[in-house]
């Protein structure tokens, strides 16, 4: 009798653990939603578009990069996009999905895009390592878009864009800058050495963009001071140019106000 109603004893504590293991995974089951890229919850108002100056991060960097043999006669004499980034201020970043999209399939569905693209983001550190001709052109293409890919994870992805439309935006958004190197060039703000004044390139572009933009400088080896970015804001509702933030007290982070822009 006795062993008959410890046996009943143990049905009923298995039978309800199960149950509420069943009810539990149901529980779940129902909680369960599963997270679309484009629906990250988002909190910031204004985006920074940055480009870069290949030729400022190859000469001589000091963070131990290094770019192909031949970067000097290949890179662009032009700013190239470097991404387009949420500005999430003193905000807390989400900690978003960030899943890679198949760029590569992206692109080719639509050929313009590619091309404006691979002209205008290539990634800077790109090295052959000695290779030529249609296979370093394959490889170009193939660190691009993986470099692409590295910024959708890091700020893509927050943006509140799907992958189409970050790219192609991030592209208008840097084609409507126009060729700002050739600007400064044209209108004498380059000197013979390849120096620049940045406060007067900053009065340049405030003149050019509406908005006051921020400046970045790296230093190199050499300890020469190299102007390698600059970063514009953006209003995340309308697209509108915005004064860059960092830009209310001082408009670049260079240590003096001479810069080199050497190609
Ligand atoms: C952009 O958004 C951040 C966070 O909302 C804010 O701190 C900043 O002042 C805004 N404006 C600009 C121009 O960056
Ligand atoms: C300016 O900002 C860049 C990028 O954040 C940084 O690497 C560089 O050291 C800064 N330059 C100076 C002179 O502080």
């Amino acid at each position: 009798m006795k062993r008959y109603f410890s046996f009943l004893l143990l049905l009923l504590l298995f039978s309800t653990s199960i149950s509420s293991i069943l009810s539990l995974s149901i529980h779940n089951i129902q909680e369960y939603k599963p997270a679309a890229p484009t629906q990250t919850p988002v909190s910031f108002n204004n985006y920074s578009l940055v480009i870069q100056f290949p030729k400022s991060l190859c000469n001589n960097p000091n963070y131990g990069r290094k770019c192909d043999g031949l970067w000097k006669s290949e890179l662009p004499n032009k700013f190239t996009i470097h991404g387009l980034w949420p500005n999430f201020g003193s905000n807390r970043e989400p900690a978003g999905p960030r899943v890679i999209p198949d760029i590569y399939q992206l692109i080719t569905k639509d050929k313009t895009l590619a091309i404006n693209l691979y002209n205008s983001w290539p990634d800077v550190y790109f090295d052959s390592k000695g290779k030529g001709g249609i296979v370093k052109q394959n490889l170009k293409q193939q660190a691009a878009r993986e470099f692409w890919g590295r910024e959708w994870k890091k700020h893509g992805d927050l943006s509140g864009l799907s992958p189409e439309d970050y790219f192609r935006t991030t592209y208008n958004l840097y084609n409507d800058l126009g060729n700002i190197y050739e600007d400064f060039k044209t209108n004498g703000l380059i000197n013979m050495q390849g120096n620049i004044n940045v406060n007067h390139a900053s009065q340049r572009l405030v003149t050019i963009l509406n908005v006051k933009p921020f400046i970045k400088c790296v230093t190199n080896k050499l300890n020469e001071e190299l102007l390698a970015e600059i970063h514009i804001a953006y209003r995340r509702s309308d697209l509108m140019r915005l004064p860059h933030s960092d830009s209310k007290f001082r408009n670049h982070n260079c240590s003096g106000d001479i810069a080199f822009l050497r190609v």
